[in-house]
């Protein structure tokens, strides 16, 4: 069997910025992401050159069934206009049960979302594996599309001093406490 060795970067890898995309609005998008599957799965996106939309921030944590519905209000609160929240599949959480405690506080934190006035097209849950690189950018596509259908948070609007997520610089990871 013979591998392919060609290193050069896929014929689409970088697409030239059309003036439709110049005029389009773009959301910020908050994506949290388990450690040891979505976070990968994004990799494997990123080491195969999938194209996908580039509009969000993604905060790694060991597990889905960290994130609290605090979280994701907070990154609302902070000027995001949708949140993905992303894991391992049912089964193959590294926890056993983490991402079972995930979808919990999901529908909490879907529920609390209502009540504020926030859509729910804002707010979605994926499972993602390590190998779905295809799978992780077709979310993201999808993702950014309905948000951007959506328009500005209205939540952000309702908090103008909000940060917007770009701007806070703490997005990559989550910080450790001291
Ligand atoms: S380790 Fe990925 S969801 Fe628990």
């Amino acid at each position: 069997m013979t591998q392919n060795t060609d290193m050069r970067p896929a014929k689409n890898a970088r697409r030239k910025k059309t003036d439709a995309d110049k005029k389009r609005w773009n959301p910020d998008i908050v994506v949290f992401a388990c450690n040891w599957c979505s976070y990968a799965g994004a990799d494997t996106a990123g080491v195969s050159r999938v194209q996908h939309e580039p509009h969000f921030r993604m905060i790694r944590v060991m597990c889905s069934g960290r994130i609290q519905p605090a979280f994701v209000l907070h990154a609302f609160e902070k000027g995001a206009d949708g949140v993905l929240v992303s894991g391992c599949h049912i089964g193959d959480c590294h926890y056993i049960f983490g991402n079972e405690r995930a979808l919990e506080q999901f529908e909490i934190t879907k529920n609390v979302a209502r009540l504020l006035g926030i859509e729910e097209g804002r707010l979605r849950l994926e499972w993602i594996s390590a190998a779905e690189g295809a799978r992780f950018a077709k979310v993201i596509d999808e993702f950014t599309a309905e948000v951007r259908k959506l328009g500005p948070s209205p939540f952000r609007a309702r908090h103008p001093g909000a940060v917007r997520a770009k701007d806070t610089g703490a997005v990559g990871e989550e910080k450790a406490t001291a």
